[in-house]
Protein backbone atom coordinates (compact mmCIF):
# COMPACT_ATOMS: atom_id res chain seq x y z
CA UNK A 1 0.00 0.00 0.00
CA UNK A 2 0.95 3.77 -0.88
CA UNK A 3 -0.17 7.11 -0.51
CA UNK A 4 -3.84 6.95 0.50
CA UNK A 5 -4.30 10.56 -1.10
CA UNK A 6 -2.58 9.25 -4.53
CA UNK A 7 -0.62 12.37 -4.83
CA UNK A 8 2.97 11.25 -3.32
CA UNK A 9 2.35 12.92 -0.22
CA UNK A 10 2.14 10.01 2.13
CA UNK A 11 5.71 9.19 3.13
CA UNK A 12 7.89 6.92 0.81
CA UNK A 13 9.21 4.04 2.04
CA UNK A 14 12.34 4.35 3.18
CA UNK A 15 15.21 1.91 3.50
CA UNK A 16 17.83 1.80 6.70
CA UNK A 17 21.42 3.11 6.45
CA UNK A 18 19.43 6.86 5.74
CA UNK A 19 19.84 9.83 7.42
CA UNK A 20 18.06 10.10 10.52
CA UNK A 21 14.01 11.06 10.43
CA UNK A 22 13.94 12.49 13.60
CA UNK A 23 16.65 13.95 15.50
CA UNK A 24 16.34 14.98 19.32
CA UNK A 25 19.64 17.15 19.79
CA UNK A 26 20.05 17.76 23.36
CA UNK A 27 16.71 18.59 23.95
CA UNK A 28 15.33 20.36 27.21
CA UNK A 29 12.05 21.98 28.76
CA UNK A 30 11.13 24.21 31.28
CA UNK A 31 7.69 25.60 31.56
CA UNK A 32 7.51 28.96 33.14
CA UNK A 33 5.61 30.00 36.45
CA UNK A 34 4.16 32.77 37.54
CA UNK A 35 4.25 31.63 40.92
CA UNK A 36 7.84 30.86 42.11
CA UNK A 37 9.56 32.34 38.62
CA UNK A 38 11.64 28.46 38.74
CA UNK A 39 9.01 26.44 36.61
CA UNK A 40 8.98 22.91 36.14
CA UNK A 41 11.99 21.36 33.97
CA UNK A 42 10.13 18.85 31.88
CA UNK A 43 12.86 17.46 30.17
CA UNK A 44 16.71 17.40 30.22
CA UNK A 45 19.06 16.79 27.79
CA UNK A 46 17.44 14.87 25.51
CA UNK A 47 19.10 13.20 22.48
CA UNK A 48 17.90 10.68 20.57
CA UNK A 49 18.15 9.94 16.49
CA UNK A 50 15.27 8.00 15.21
CA UNK A 51 15.74 5.99 11.82
CA UNK A 52 13.14 7.05 8.81
CA UNK A 53 10.38 4.22 9.17
CA UNK A 54 10.55 3.11 12.61
CA UNK A 55 7.95 2.65 14.94
CA UNK A 56 9.67 4.25 18.38
CA UNK A 57 7.59 3.58 21.77
CA UNK A 58 8.21 5.88 24.45
CA UNK A 59 7.88 5.03 28.02
CA UNK A 60 8.26 6.58 31.27
CA UNK A 61 6.50 7.84 34.70
CA UNK A 62 3.73 9.86 34.93
CA UNK A 63 4.40 13.35 34.68
CA UNK A 64 8.51 12.60 32.76
CA UNK A 65 7.92 14.65 29.71
CA UNK A 66 6.39 12.20 27.33
CA UNK A 67 3.76 14.57 26.15
CA UNK A 68 6.35 17.79 26.03
CA UNK A 69 8.61 15.83 23.86
CA UNK A 70 5.82 15.30 21.61
CA UNK A 71 4.42 18.40 21.69
CA UNK A 72 8.31 19.52 21.12
CA UNK A 73 8.39 17.55 18.01
CA UNK A 74 5.26 18.53 16.88
CA UNK A 75 6.29 22.09 17.09
CA UNK A 76 3.80 22.84 19.60
CA UNK A 77 5.94 23.57 22.24
CA UNK A 78 9.37 25.29 21.46
CA UNK A 79 12.12 23.53 23.94
CA UNK A 80 13.94 25.80 26.04
CA UNK A 81 17.39 24.17 25.16
CA UNK A 82 18.29 21.93 22.17
CA UNK A 83 15.99 21.32 19.25
CA UNK A 84 14.32 19.05 17.21
CA UNK A 85 15.59 18.21 13.57
CA UNK A 86 13.22 16.25 11.16
CA UNK A 87 14.72 15.38 7.63
CA UNK A 88 17.47 17.14 8.97
CA UNK A 89 15.54 20.52 9.15
CA UNK A 90 14.80 21.88 12.51
CA UNK A 91 11.08 22.37 13.85
CA UNK A 92 10.13 25.51 13.94
CA UNK A 93 5.89 24.89 14.22
CA UNK A 94 3.39 22.92 13.63
CA UNK A 95 3.87 21.39 9.92
CA UNK A 96 1.66 18.94 7.60
CA UNK A 97 4.77 16.67 7.41
CA UNK A 98 3.85 15.80 11.17
CA UNK A 99 0.52 13.85 12.24
CA UNK A 100 -0.40 13.36 16.25
CA UNK A 101 -2.80 11.90 17.48
CA UNK A 102 -3.62 11.94 21.39
CA UNK A 103 -5.23 10.26 23.91
CA UNK A 104 -8.79 11.84 23.17
CA UNK A 105 -10.19 11.51 19.45
CA UNK A 106 -10.53 15.19 19.68
CA UNK A 107 -13.06 14.73 16.29
CA UNK A 108 -15.22 18.03 15.59
CA UNK A 109 -19.39 17.33 16.44
CA UNK A 110 -20.88 19.08 13.72
CA UNK A 111 -18.97 16.86 10.86
CA UNK A 112 -20.00 13.25 10.15
CA UNK A 113 -17.27 10.82 9.95
CA UNK A 114 -16.65 11.18 6.62
CA UNK A 115 -16.46 14.69 7.23
CA UNK A 116 -13.95 14.26 10.30
CA UNK A 117 -11.67 12.44 8.39
CA UNK A 118 -11.53 13.99 5.36
CA UNK A 119 -10.82 17.88 7.74
CA UNK A 120 -7.18 17.95 6.25
CA UNK A 121 -7.85 17.79 2.93
CA UNK A 122 -10.85 19.53 2.81
CA UNK A 123 -9.16 22.21 4.57
CA UNK A 124 -6.10 22.11 2.05
CA UNK A 125 -7.95 22.32 -0.78
CA UNK A 126 -7.11 18.81 -2.09
CA UNK A 127 -9.65 17.51 -4.95
CA UNK A 128 -12.88 16.39 -3.62
CA UNK A 129 -12.90 12.86 -5.71
CA UNK A 130 -9.06 11.93 -4.66
CA UNK A 131 -10.18 12.74 -0.97
CA UNK A 132 -12.98 10.79 -1.30
CA UNK A 133 -11.48 7.57 -2.71
CA UNK A 134 -8.57 7.84 0.03
CA UNK A 135 -11.28 8.22 2.67
CA UNK A 136 -13.55 5.38 1.69
CA UNK A 137 -10.14 3.31 1.39
CA UNK A 138 -9.16 4.16 4.98
CA UNK A 139 -12.81 3.71 6.23
CA UNK A 140 -12.89 0.39 4.90
CA UNK A 141 -9.38 -0.04 6.64
CA UNK A 142 -10.84 1.18 10.17
CA UNK A 143 -14.20 -1.25 9.92
CA UNK A 144 -15.86 1.99 9.51
CA UNK A 145 -18.05 0.96 6.54
CA UNK A 146 -21.67 2.27 7.03
CA UNK A 147 -20.98 4.58 9.48
CA UNK A 148 -19.95 7.18 6.99
CA UNK A 149 -22.38 9.59 7.63
CA UNK A 150 -22.88 9.20 11.43
CA UNK A 151 -21.94 12.04 13.67
CA UNK A 152 -19.25 10.94 16.80
CA UNK A 153 -21.50 11.46 19.02
CA UNK A 154 -23.01 8.09 17.80
CA UNK A 155 -20.14 6.21 18.11
CA UNK A 156 -18.72 4.10 20.87
CA UNK A 157 -14.97 5.16 22.22
CA UNK A 158 -12.96 2.91 19.45
CA UNK A 159 -14.75 3.80 16.67
CA UNK A 160 -14.04 7.51 17.94
CA UNK A 161 -10.22 7.03 18.40
CA UNK A 162 -10.49 4.93 14.51
CA UNK A 163 -11.84 8.04 12.90
CA UNK A 164 -9.11 9.69 14.86
CA UNK A 165 -6.37 7.94 13.31
CA UNK A 166 -8.19 7.82 9.92
CA UNK A 167 -8.02 11.55 9.82
CA UNK A 168 -4.21 11.43 10.77
CA UNK A 169 -3.50 8.85 7.92
CA UNK A 170 -5.50 10.30 5.13
CA UNK A 171 -2.60 13.43 4.62
CA UNK A 172 0.16 10.58 4.68
CA UNK A 173 2.38 12.58 7.21
CA UNK A 174 5.73 11.06 7.32
CA UNK A 175 5.67 11.33 10.95
CA UNK A 176 3.15 10.28 13.19
CA UNK A 177 3.56 11.50 16.66
CA UNK A 178 0.80 9.33 18.69
CA UNK A 179 0.51 10.38 22.49
CA UNK A 180 -1.44 7.03 24.36
CA UNK A 181 -4.37 7.30 21.72
CA UNK A 182 -5.06 4.06 22.98
CA UNK A 183 -5.53 4.52 26.59
CA UNK A 184 -8.87 4.88 26.87
CA UNK A 185 -9.85 2.00 25.07
CA UNK A 186 -10.88 -2.01 26.52
CA UNK A 187 -8.38 -4.26 26.51
CA UNK A 188 -10.26 -6.37 23.25
CA UNK A 189 -10.80 -3.09 21.11
CA UNK A 190 -6.87 -1.78 22.54
CA UNK A 191 -5.29 -5.49 20.75
CA UNK A 192 -7.72 -4.54 17.41
CA UNK A 193 -6.11 -0.65 17.38
CA UNK A 194 -2.85 -2.03 17.77
CA UNK A 195 -2.82 -4.77 14.98
CA UNK A 196 -4.54 -1.92 12.93
CA UNK A 197 -1.91 0.55 13.73
CA UNK A 198 0.92 -2.26 12.98
CA UNK A 199 -1.26 -2.78 9.48
CA UNK A 200 -1.39 0.52 8.05
CA UNK A 201 2.45 1.18 9.23
CA UNK A 202 3.30 -1.74 7.32
CA UNK A 203 2.42 -0.32 4.12
CA UNK A 204 3.54 3.06 4.37
CA UNK A 205 7.06 4.32 4.80
CA UNK A 206 5.54 6.61 7.86
CA UNK A 207 7.81 6.85 11.92
CA UNK A 208 5.59 6.75 14.15
CA UNK A 209 6.66 8.15 18.12
CA UNK A 210 4.15 6.49 20.44
CA UNK A 211 3.84 6.84 23.64
CA UNK A 212 2.06 4.49 26.20
CA UNK A 213 2.12 3.40 29.95
CA UNK A 214 1.79 -0.17 28.88
CA UNK A 215 4.43 -2.49 28.56
CA UNK A 216 2.61 -4.86 26.52
CA UNK A 217 1.52 -2.25 23.91
CA UNK A 218 5.05 -1.11 23.99
CA UNK A 219 6.44 -4.63 23.13
CA UNK A 220 3.61 -5.53 20.67
CA UNK A 221 4.20 -2.40 18.73
CA UNK A 222 7.52 -1.04 18.73
CA UNK A 223 11.07 -1.37 17.10
CA UNK A 224 12.69 0.74 19.88
CA UNK A 225 12.00 1.23 23.14
CA UNK A 226 12.93 4.61 24.61
CA UNK A 227 12.62 4.71 28.93
CA UNK A 228 12.61 7.95 30.06
CA UNK A 229 13.23 8.27 33.81
CA UNK A 230 11.35 10.46 36.19
CA UNK A 231 10.87 14.07 35.29
CA UNK A 232 13.04 15.72 34.27
CA UNK A 233 13.03 13.46 31.47
CA UNK A 234 15.93 11.94 30.13
CA UNK A 235 16.70 8.91 28.26
CA UNK A 236 17.13 5.85 30.79
CA UNK A 237 16.94 2.67 28.54
CA UNK A 238 17.10 2.23 24.72
CA UNK A 239 15.85 -1.23 23.74
CA UNK A 240 15.87 -2.74 19.76
CA UNK A 241 13.27 -4.88 20.09
CA UNK A 242 14.35 -8.54 18.73
CA UNK A 243 11.15 -9.66 18.42
CA UNK A 244 10.31 -10.58 14.64
CA UNK A 245 7.45 -9.69 12.82
CA UNK A 246 4.40 -10.59 11.86
CA UNK A 247 3.55 -10.59 15.79
CA UNK A 248 0.81 -12.30 16.93
CA UNK A 249 -0.04 -11.57 21.09
CA UNK A 250 -1.23 -14.96 21.90
CA UNK A 251 2.20 -16.31 20.73
CA UNK A 252 4.46 -13.31 22.30
CA UNK A 253 2.83 -13.37 25.49
CA UNK A 254 4.21 -17.29 26.15
CA UNK A 255 7.43 -16.34 24.08
CA UNK A 256 10.51 -16.42 26.80
CA UNK A 257 11.95 -13.50 24.69
CA UNK A 258 9.08 -11.42 25.35
CA UNK A 259 8.78 -12.41 28.61
CA UNK A 260 12.44 -11.16 29.60
CA UNK A 261 12.21 -8.20 27.75
CA UNK A 262 9.11 -7.37 29.75
CA UNK A 263 10.77 -8.26 32.97
CA UNK A 264 14.07 -5.10 31.89
CA UNK A 265 11.50 -2.65 31.02
CA UNK A 266 9.23 -3.15 34.18
CA UNK A 267 12.68 -3.35 36.66
CA UNK A 268 13.69 0.05 34.76
CA UNK A 269 10.49 1.77 34.85
CA UNK A 270 10.58 1.14 38.78
CA UNK A 271 14.63 1.43 38.38
CA UNK A 272 15.64 3.86 35.84
CA UNK A 273 19.95 3.47 35.14
CA UNK A 274 21.67 6.22 33.51
CA UNK A 275 25.30 4.91 32.97
CA UNK A 276 24.07 4.08 29.31
N1 LIG B 1 1.50 23.49 29.70
C1 LIG B 1 2.20 23.25 30.82
N2 LIG B 1 2.52 24.24 31.67
C2 LIG B 1 3.24 24.02 32.78
N3 LIG B 1 3.74 22.82 33.10
C3 LIG B 1 3.47 21.78 32.30
C4 LIG B 1 2.68 21.94 31.12
N4 LIG B 1 2.58 20.74 30.51
C5 LIG B 1 3.25 19.87 31.29
N5 LIG B 1 3.80 20.49 32.37
C6 LIG B 1 4.63 19.88 33.39
O1 LIG B 1 5.73 19.23 32.76
C7 LIG B 1 5.96 17.96 33.34
C8 LIG B 1 5.93 16.90 32.27
O2 LIG B 1 4.60 16.84 31.77
P1 LIG B 1 4.19 15.90 30.55
O3 LIG B 1 2.76 16.16 30.26
O4 LIG B 1 5.16 16.07 29.45
O5 LIG B 1 4.40 14.46 31.22
P2 LIG B 1 4.02 13.01 30.68
O6 LIG B 1 5.26 12.18 30.75
O7 LIG B 1 3.33 13.12 29.37
O8 LIG B 1 3.00 12.51 31.80
P3 LIG B 1 1.72 11.52 31.66
O9 LIG B 1 2.29 10.15 31.50
O10 LIG B 1 1.03 11.68 32.96
O11 LIG B 1 0.91 11.97 30.49
C9 LIG B 1 4.94 17.81 34.45
O12 LIG B 1 5.55 18.09 35.68
C10 LIG B 1 3.87 18.83 34.15
O13 LIG B 1 3.36 19.39 35.33
MG1 LIG C 1 1.39 12.73 28.71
Amino acid sequence: MDGFLDDGSLAQARRPGQDPAISFDGVSHRYPDRRDGRGTEAIADFTADIAPGALVCLLGPSGCGKSTLLNVLSGFEKPSGGRVLVDGLPVLGPGPDRGVVFQEPNLLPWRTVLGNITLGPDLAGRPREQTLRAARRLIGLTGLTGFERHAPYELSGGMRQRVALARAWISGPPILAMDEPFGALDAQTRISMQELLVDIWGGTGSTILFVTHDVDEALFLADRIMILGPRPGRLAKDISSPLPRPRIYENLVVDPVYAGLKRDILLSLRQPDYSI
